[in-house]
């Protein structure tokens, strides 16, 4: 009996998926197809990682949203149990990395959050339409001034977030060259790491300089709000720059990515970009952000957390220091929540997606990402009705490795 027990805990273990799971040959917007099967057969199951370590998958849409807001379910990596690191180099820099707003729980992420949530309020952030606005006229206009074929990728889709959030930092305008070189490089997977690390100090310097000056000559601007709340002693220094490198890490190349991806979307679809394009109402173009930001579900990576008591959920218990990856692309295709949603539907009321994660870590810079794209959908194939690929979308380098999922250039025409 002991023996048929044995055995069959040893069958269920090979049984076990691992993750990440390989996607489908020629379907490159789709989830994998055993993370689509897991989500039918059990929306909260148990997967093998890397380390050899088992958490649970989170697939379905509506056990995400109860388990990403459940205080008992933390984003600390130094929580007791086992965290799911993405890999080993991420488990090794967690040990050294300090208390940010990505890694930490309430009490200490909530006052973390307040200082900066102020800039990032929809309304604050509507105010920045118009500089938006000309950013992306400015960088089209030098698209189409030079080379016919481009890259949209160093043309439109990396520019446009590194200024934007030069803008919103207060980083002046003599800078954004230095700025925009080393954003870039600090974020190049390509990069050699000394020279991505290299980067990414200069930056923190080159900020903490910045920062300096505006505690004495504030603007009205992000460091500046963040100067004032370190002059008053609600922030420390250090904390006010690993914010400002936070902000433009995590908003750079997942803005950039949905500038190029929602773009091949478009022009896959021509019937769904002809909607985007020939509408006067706004709020087709906003649908339509909301849509491919569901359909690509970019985060592919899978949010991390790690339970710090039992809770019982969708018929499973998961124990104290179990981890969990919560799968994001898999929710946003899930039919229950989203029916069709194999299909891309610009029309389809697609705002309830998960692509922004949810609860207390949900984006800080979803509202400027809504807007940044909102405005290169809205002007992009308008300026450029011709627009169309330069490439065979087979032959497309899209990136499964990165946090974000995305191509390393997307060469179009006109
Ligand atoms: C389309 C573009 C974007 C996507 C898809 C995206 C996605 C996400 C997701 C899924 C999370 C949740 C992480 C978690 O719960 O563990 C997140 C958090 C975050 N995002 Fe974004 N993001 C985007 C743009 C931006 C921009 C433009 C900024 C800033 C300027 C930004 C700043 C942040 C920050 C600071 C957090 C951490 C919030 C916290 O932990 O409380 N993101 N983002």
């Amino acid at each position: 009996m002991a023996e048929t027990l044995a055995g069959a805990a040893s069958d269920a273990a090979e049984a076990m998926p691992e993750f990440p799971m390989p996607r489908a040959a020629g379907c490159p917007f789709a989830p994998p197809p055993a993370v689509e099967e897991l989500r039918e057969r059990n929306p909260i199951g148990k997967v093998r990682i890397w380390d050899g370590s088992t958490p649970w998958m989170i697939t379905g849409h509506a056990l995400q949203r109860a388990l990403l807001t459940d205080p008992r379910v933390s984003a600390n990596d130094k929580s007791p149990g086992s965290f799911p690191f993405v890999t080993a180099y991420r488990q090794e820099i967690a040990k050294y990395t300090p208390e940010l707003i990505v890694n930490t729980d309430a009490p200490e992420h909530t006052r973390l959050r307040r200082m900066v949530n102020g800039p990032f309020l929809v309304k604050r952030i509507e105010a920045m339409r118009a500089p938006i606005q000309k950013i992306v006229d400015g960088l089209i206009d030098d698209m189409l001034a030079g080379p016919n074929p481009a890259d949209l990728l160093t043309a439109l889709a990396l520019p446009v977030p590194s200024l934007v959030i030069s803008e919103l930092l207060g980083v002046p305008y003599a800078d954004h060259e230095f700025f925009q070189e080393n954003s870039s490089l600090a974020l190049d997977r390509a990069a050699a790491p000394e020279d991505s690390r290299a980067a990414s100090n200069a930056l923190s310097s080159y900020l903490d300089d910045l920062l300096g000056k505006k505690l004495t000559d504030p603007g009205d601007d992000v460091l500046s709000e963040m100067a004032g709340r370190v002059e008053a002693g609600e922030m420390s220094r250090s904390e006010a720059v690993h914010m400002g490198v936070a902000m433009l890490i995590a908003g750079h190349e997942t803005t950039a990515t949905m500038i190029s991806l929602g773009t091949l979307v478009l022009l896959e679809n021509p019937e769904q970009l002809a909607l985007v394009r020939d509408s006067e109402d706004p709020k087709v173009v906003a649908g339509a952000v909301e849509e491919l930001l569901r359909y690509l579900s970019i985060v592919q990576v899978g949010l991390r957390r790690v339970a710090t008591e039992d809770i019982e959920i969708g018929g499973q218990v998961i124990r104290a220091g179990d981890g969990l990856i919560v799968d994001l692309h898999a929710a946003n295709w899930d039919p229950e929540a989203f029916p069709g949603a194999d299909q891309v539907d610009v029309t389809r009321p697609a705002r309830k997606h998960n692509a922004f994660g949810y609860g207390p870590h949900q984006c800080l810079g979803q509202s400027l990402a809504r807007l940044e794209l909102q405005v290169v959908y809205g002007t992009l194939y308008r300026r450029v009705p011709t627009l169309r690929l330069a490439a065979r979308v087979e032959d497309l380098d899209f990136d499964h490795d990165g946090t974000t999922y995305g191509v390393a250039s997307l060469p179009v025409t006109w």
